[in-house]
């Protein structure tokens, strides 16, 4: 039996989705805990690519997806995503929290109201609902997916909140009427849709690690964007490092064997906020071209830097991460230098430690350690000695200035190409 947690250490997009499928072979059961749909995870599989945002990516291997409680789900989206993976001959077997707090059509017409607000100060969120949704879960003004099952609780529910938030939405000149019978005919049908996968989801998932199973927790998001470790407030609503996983599923942290940390070889982050690393020239234009960095949610261009292992270094530690998975390596090739950032310079102090605050991080400048490049990795390589002398040396230092070992090397989007350690 073996549980193992998949996180990203970054700003989110560092190939979750490709390592959690890799991973999945061997899984019973594979578990998220939070975010929701601003997540988008691709699956590559031979030439058909799938881009999973509420979806665990293991139900692609044929497991058991579960959306643990701490998500935020909408269900329209769902029901979306497992029709399609249904037409594309893949038929989810899905369990979904009775606990999970649900994406109303208020949260998402909020997002978008709240970040016009903001104006250039906008977090540059993907208006999928996401922090209001949140908020309402810890104000206990959130609708669960249980709800959904019982139409007097969800209509009584329904009449406390929405009032509240019509308030909301003329203090912020939305001029739009919430239609009470309409949201709740329709969520009623989604319950409907989804009652068969409604289960205990904690039951489930303690039983089977009882019974010896192999379970594996795919994170969302990067260590970045947690609420409380990220770049705040220039992160998402929810907890992205592996004490989320506790919190988001009901399961203690004793019951986990295998923290992994999937490192990106560069650094990409989208949305607002600062990047030290950011490369606003033509290294970081090649990096975005060659590595397809778009968003697999919105679309938006992903920005594009050095690997940061500042960053790498908080986000190890806060989740007590045991092993590396590195990926994107091959994105790297056809560079003459590559730079890594060991520490940062702030008025002329060295610094090896992420700041609090953002205004410091701002004028944080990298201190980086150069690499030479190299010109290609072989995609039939088996090992790290099959890679270019420059590439393993590059990977020798992330290992030891990090102190944990690399378990996995990605060289390419597929199943294949990858290189376990
Ligand atoms: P996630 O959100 O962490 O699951 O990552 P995304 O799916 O949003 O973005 C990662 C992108 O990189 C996807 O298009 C993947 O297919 C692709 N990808 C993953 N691993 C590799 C790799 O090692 N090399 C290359 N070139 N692409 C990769
Ligand atoms: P995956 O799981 C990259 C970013 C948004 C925005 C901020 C807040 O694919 O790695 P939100 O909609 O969550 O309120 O937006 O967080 N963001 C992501 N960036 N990958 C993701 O997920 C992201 N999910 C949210 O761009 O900056
Ligand atoms: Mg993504």
């Amino acid at each position: 039996m073996t549980v193992k947690l998949v996180i990203g250490t970054q700003w989110g997009d560092e190939g979750k989705g490709k390592v959690v499928d890799y991973f999945s072979k061997n899984a019973d059961y594979v578990v998220r805990f939070q975010g929701g749909a601003n997540a988008g995870h691709t699956i590559k599989v031979g030439d058909e690519v799938y881009k999973l945002h509420l979806t665990p990516s293991g139900v692609i291997q044929g497991k058991v997806g579960v959306i643990g409680n701490g998500m935020v789900i909408d269900p329209e989206t769902l029901i979306e995503e497992m029709d399609e993976l249904t037409k594309r001959g893949i038929k989810p077997k899905l369990l979904i929290s009775d606990r999970v707090n649900i994406i109303m059509p208020y949260h998402k017409i909020l997002d978008g109201a709240e970040e016009q607000l903001l104006g250039d100060k906008k977090i540059g969120t993907t208006k999928k609902g996401i922090g209001p949704c949140y908020t309402d879960k810890i104000a206990r003004k959130g609708i669960r997916a249980i709800d959904l099952t019982n139409i007097d609780t969800l209509s009584k529910k329904l009449d406390d909140i929405i009032p509240i938030k019509q308030k909301i939405f003329s203090l912020y000149n939305i001029d739009i009427k919430l239609n009470k019978k309409e949201i709740l005919g329709k969520y009623i049908e989604y319950g409907k849709c989804l009652k068969d996968n409604i289960v205990s989801t904690q039951i489930t998932i303690n039983n089977a690690i009882a019974s010896g199973k192999n379970i594996l927790f795919e994170g969302a998001q990067g260590t970045m964007l947690d609420v409380d470790f990220g770049t705040y407030p220039y992160t998402t609503s929810s907890h992205t490092i592996a004490g989320g996983l506790c919190i988001g599923t009901g399961v203690g942290p004793h019951h986990i064997d295998d923290i992994i940390g999937i490192v990106k070889a560069y650094t990409t982050r989208v949305g607002e906020g600062p990047l030290p690393t950011e490369l606003l020239d033509k290294t970081g234009e090649y990096l975005q071209t060659k590595g397809g960095e778009f968003g697999a949610t919105t679309g938006r261009p992903r920005r594009c830097g050095w690997l940061d292992l500042v960053v790498v270094n908080h986000s190890c530690t806060l989740s007590s991460v045991n092993k590396l998975a590195i990926t994107k390596l091959d994105v790297l090739e056809g560079l003459k230098t590559i730079k890594l950032c060991v520490k940062y310079n702030i008025k002329g102090k060295e610094i090896d430690y992420f700041p609090a605050d953002i205004n410091m991080v701002k004028e944080c400048t990298p201190i980086y350690k150069e690499f030479k490049g190299w010109e290609n990795i072989k995609t039939n390589s088996k090992k790290i000695t099959d890679f270019p002398k420059e590439a393993q040396e590059y990977l020798k230092f992330i290992e030891k200035h990090l102190k944990i070992p690399i378990a996995l090397i990605s060289i390419g989007p597929g199943r294949k190409e990858t290189i376990e350690v």
